[in-house]
């Protein structure tokens, strides 16, 4: 229960619900009708208290620390020591209207934020949360505050640099941890899963825009491609794969946990940079996931050579994919996709980390719900494109379930 993804979904959720028409309900939807104007509003209501209930209780007893343990009300650096949440959470200020809460945001940060500092981080995270934050809060910026002079980009560029250290390995694919200091780490492991191999397109290919320096996106590339190049003969990849030799440790292909956000980036950066080869290797992998691993309206995990199942589970990670689909015209396969995720969430309230399709039951060992944001992802993106009030419907439930059971409330 982290303040960081609690902040993460509730946004998602309140773009969603501030898009709705009122008028464009469709009769023909397996659900109920919504009284459209009500519904809006209240859920719109739900989803701000939910932000500041996150954003101000992490202020308040946290704060310049990563993030808030809301059942002790202390707060840790579980990530590197700068203030992820408070980063992390800037352009969220945005979505919600705040601008001088961002503008306070991108002073503070600007002013006490440094990473030469002796820390192991997360190659992946670190990019993601961080690179990302101050990214997109840096884009904003230039856009909405007349006397930001473009402090947080060489914030950016210094991280970027201290990131690339990562990148040089045997195969281009980065190790998984660094140390901000002092780079690679003797006796660092050289495995990584696929996804923090390959999610840095959209970061790195930004931060070369703008700094008007090819190296960042040029070493993302690299790492995307020499993963690509592993892929089995039947174009899936695996789960695992040592940078040092491309041996795969893990074969099991799917597009959940340790693979999912390769394909999310390929598919975003060919269509952000207009990118032909990563469109290329995109619809190369969609292809074969959609011949090896789905099973409509499913989606398994099989080896990586010979296809055979591994696991026939519907991992919470999986979430993002229907979004994703819609993205590519695939609308009527997303469709049937989400309906199955969205009734395991009605089920038992929230998604399991792993729920599997033989028994119909919870995976063993894997109950949990660390507040991702997949599903809430993927309700948006498809919304947006459909405008069919049944996301809305759908999403609902999500904000229920997030506001009535995962709140913890202070007596401090
Ligand atoms: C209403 O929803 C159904 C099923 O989701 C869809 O096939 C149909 O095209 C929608 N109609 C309109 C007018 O959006
Ligand atoms: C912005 O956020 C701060 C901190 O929660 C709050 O005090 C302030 O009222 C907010 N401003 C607006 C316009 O919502
Ligand atoms: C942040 O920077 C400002 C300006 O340099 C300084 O006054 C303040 O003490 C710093 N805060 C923290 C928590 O380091
Ligand atoms: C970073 O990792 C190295 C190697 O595992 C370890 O010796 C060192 O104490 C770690 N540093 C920090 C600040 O945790
Ligand atoms: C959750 O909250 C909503 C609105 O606050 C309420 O209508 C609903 O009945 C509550 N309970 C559950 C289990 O969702």
């Amino acid at each position: 229960m982290k303040s960081r993804v609690f902040i993460g979904v509730v946004v998602l959720l309140l773009q969603l619900i501030d898009s709705i028409n009122g008028q464009e309900f469709n009769q023909s939807n397996i659900y109920t009708l919504p009284s459209s104007a009500e519904l809006k509003r209240l859920l719109r209501e739900d989803v701000k208290r939910m932000f500041y209930h996150g954003y101000d209780s992490y202020m308040k007893y946290s704060f310049p620390m990563d993030e808030l343990k809301p059942l002790s009300c202390k707060g840790s650096d579980t990530f590197g020591k700068y203030a992820l949440t408070y980063i992390d959470s800037l352009d969220a200020l945005l979505v919600m209207n705040n601008l001088t809460e961002f503008e306070k945001g991108v002073q503070w940060t600007i002013d006490n934020i440094s990473f030469a500092k002796d820390i192991n981080v997360s190659v992946f995270e670190t990019n993601i949360r961080v690179l990302g934050g101050l990214l997109s809060a840096h884009m904003w910026a230039e856009k909405l505050l007349p006397a930001y002079k473009g402090g947080l980009l060489p914030l950016a560029a210094d991280l970027g640099d201290r990131l690339l250290l990562a990148f040089d390995s045997p195969t281009g694919i980065p190790y998984g941890a660094i140390n901000l200091e002092r780079g690679v780490l003797k006796g660092e492991t050289t495995v990584t899963c696929t996804a923090g191999g390959g999610t840095f397109a959209l970061e790195f290919g930004i931060l070369s825009r703008l700094t008007n320096n090819p190296k960042y996106a040029v070493a993302a590339k690299r790492a995307a491609k020499a993963l690509w190049k592993y892929r089995s003969e039947l174009d899936l990849l695996g789960n695992h794969i040592d940078i040092a030799t491309g041996e795969w440790t893990i074969k099991e292909s799917g597009i959940g946990t340790g693979i999912d956000s390769f394909f999310e980036y390929m598919l975003k950066a060919a269509i952000y940079f207009d990118d032909e080869e990563y469109m290329q290797m995109f619809l190369d992998s969609y292809k074969a996931i959609l011949k090896y691993i789905r099973k409509d309206p499913w989606y398994i995990e099989v080896h990586m050579s010979k296809a055979i199942i591994i696991w026939p589970i519907y991992n919470s990670l999986q979430s993002f994919w229907p979004g994703l689909q819609t993205m590519v015209g695939e609308l009527e396969e997303g469709f049937s996709t989400i309906k199955a995720f969205h009734s395991v969430w009605r089920r038992f309230g929230f998604i399991p980390e792993g729920y599997n399709l033989m028994s119909g039951n919870v995976q063993p060992g894997q109950r949990s719900y660390p507040l991702r944001p997949e599903l809430a992802e993927s309700l948006y993106y498809m919304y947006q494109t459909t405008k069919d009030p049944v996301y809305i419907k759908m999403a609902r439930d999500l904000v229920w379930s997030l506001s009535n059971l995962t709140r913890c409330v202070s007596f401090h």
